[in-house]
């Protein structure tokens, strides 16, 4: 079976993250999507939550597998008997951070390969910050996030004020 991982944050799940999975789908017959804390940032929802999303958005999917994930992303990937990484690009300043991570997870596991897929155009300025910025001043983010994080924000918004 061709079977892929895409880790992240998905701190939240945004319409950009889902235009990666969406489309990784069409290249890989099992996507696992590896949820973890990424050591630059401290995630504004909690690891549980930003799981949930995904499943809500997968739910019943078969090729898609959601699981939380700690330590070095070369190991899980071991354990797990998986050889490729994805990766969105959005914009040329993705390209460095990106750049290094997967020479240095190849440099750990020389069998790994990381595919680059370029966001689609119409999601090119999509990030998470700046989406918990417009959710902390109450803008309308209906056009960033899927419904999961949406349905989330509604029930929870005052712990993001
Ligand atoms: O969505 P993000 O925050 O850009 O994802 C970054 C992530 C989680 C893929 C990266 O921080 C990662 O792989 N973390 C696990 C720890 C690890 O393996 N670090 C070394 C990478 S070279």
């Amino acid at each position: 079976m061709n079977k892929a991982i895409y880790p992240g944050s998905f701190d939240p799940l945004t319409l950009g993250h889902i235009d990666i999975i969406n489309r990784s789908l069409n290249l890989f017959d099992h996507l696992l999507i590896a949820v973890t804390d990424n050591s630059r940032k401290t995630p504004t929802f909690k690891l549980e939550d930003r799981i949930k999303f995904i499943k809500e958005e997968y739910n019943n999917h078969k090729g898609v597998e959601v699981l939380p994930f700690k330590g070095l992303l070369v190991d899980f990937m071991k354990n797990n008997g998986i050889k490729t990484v994805v990766r969105g690009i959005r914009v040329f300043s993705d390209f460095e951070y990106e750049f290094q991570m997967a020479l240095t997870n190849k440099q750990l596991f020389s069998d790994i390969e990381t595919v680059f897929l370029l966001s689609e155009i119409t999601h090119t300025n999509l990030s998470s910050s700046l989406i918990k910025d417009i959710i902390r001043f109450k803008g309308n983010i209906d056009p960033f996030i899927p419904n999961s994080v949406k349905k989330f924000l509604m029930k929870h918004q005052k712990e993001f004020l």
